[in-house]
């Protein structure tokens, strides 16, 4: 198998040839050093696929990845591959997966189906809404991430993982199971109109190591405020720990209140501590 990254994902790109035993094929992103002057992509391909099963690992964030992706799979395709795999580890878009209003794009659907016309398989992680799988009219499938971010916080000093809200708590089970730990939700109470209290619902956070886990950090908003109740209860330390981290706008200084940020590589950032790789190199159809 052969493996070929779009420029965001090179990293988790080289680290998915190496679990699945695949040789990693080289992609110009630039035709002259400092790119087209008008912030148009590229994409050339510096080694054959021809009579091979590909593997094209691209996310599809920030927009212009998109267009490079739809650059990167006629590339792929026209040096003949017996088969493509297409690997996208963020999907954007997933949040308008239907016409809530007359007239509106189906964002999830439009994007799905143009990035899965020339794969025969796609696999992804973390979606908003599963059911934006159908849209890409191949065989796809979610791949969970969630064992990847246990590992890394196995290896932490943490003593239990907590839902920010009840959406995450299937999360936060799964990576409390691959980490040893206990897990928890936060609820939320309204004490007055005025005043809401969020509270572990059993387990106490005075004087602990705390783990807040989600799937995507986007505006820093939802955690943030998470992370800013349990310093105010006692917490010594809060980690938050994320699948995809998009850090939007001012996020990263909502996110001051939090002792350490953790996401994987689906989105490469500063914050990017462990790899969802080898989750993705075992779901790699063979
Ligand atoms: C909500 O459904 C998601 O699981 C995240 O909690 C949410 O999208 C995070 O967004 P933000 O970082 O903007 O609060």
């Amino acid at each position: 198998m052969r493996v070929v990254a779009g420029s965001a994902s090179v990293g988790l790109a080289r680290e998915l040839a190496k679990s699945a035993g695949a040789e990693f094929v080289e992609v110009a992103y630039e035709k002259h050093a400092g790119g087209s002057p008008d912030g148009e992509r590229y994409v050339r391909i510096l080694g054959p696929l021809e009579g091979e099963p590909v593997t094209v690992v691209a996310t599809t964030y920030p927009d212009p990845k998109i267009v490079e992706l739809l650059l990167l799979m006629d590339a792929v395709r026209d040096l003949k591959p017996t088969r493509v795999t297409l690997v996208i580890p963020y999907l954007g878009y997933g949040r308008q997966d239907r016409r809530f209003e007359p007239g509106e794009a189906l964002s999830a659907q439009a994007i799905a189906r143009h990035l899965g016309e020339g794969a025969d398989a796609v696999l992804t992680m973390g979606l908003h809404n599963p059911e934006i799988l159908k849209f890409f009219g191949v065989p796809a499938g979610e791949v969970s991430g969630m064992p990847a971010m246990g590992r890394y916080l196995k290896g932490r000093d943490v003593d239990f993982v907590l839902a920010p809200d009840d959406g995450a708590v299937r999360h936060a089970k799964e990576v409390a199971a691959a980490a040893g730990k206990p897990w928890d939700a936060l609820e939320k109470t309204r004490i007055d109109s005025y005043t809401v209290k969020f509270e572990p619902k059993r387990l106490n956070v005075k004087g602990r190591r705390v783990a807040i886990v989600d799937d995507v950090i986007s505006t820093g908003g939802t955690v943030a405020l998470a992370a800013k109740e349990l310093k105010a209860q006692g917490a010594k330390h809060v980690l938050v720990a994320a699948l995809h981290g998009l850090f939007v706008g001012n996020a990263w200084d909502k996110l001051a209140v939090c002792d350490e940020v953790a996401t994987s590589d689906t989105v490469p950032s500063r914050a990017t501590k462990f790899s969802v790789a080898p989750e993705f190199a075992a779901a790699i159809p063979r």
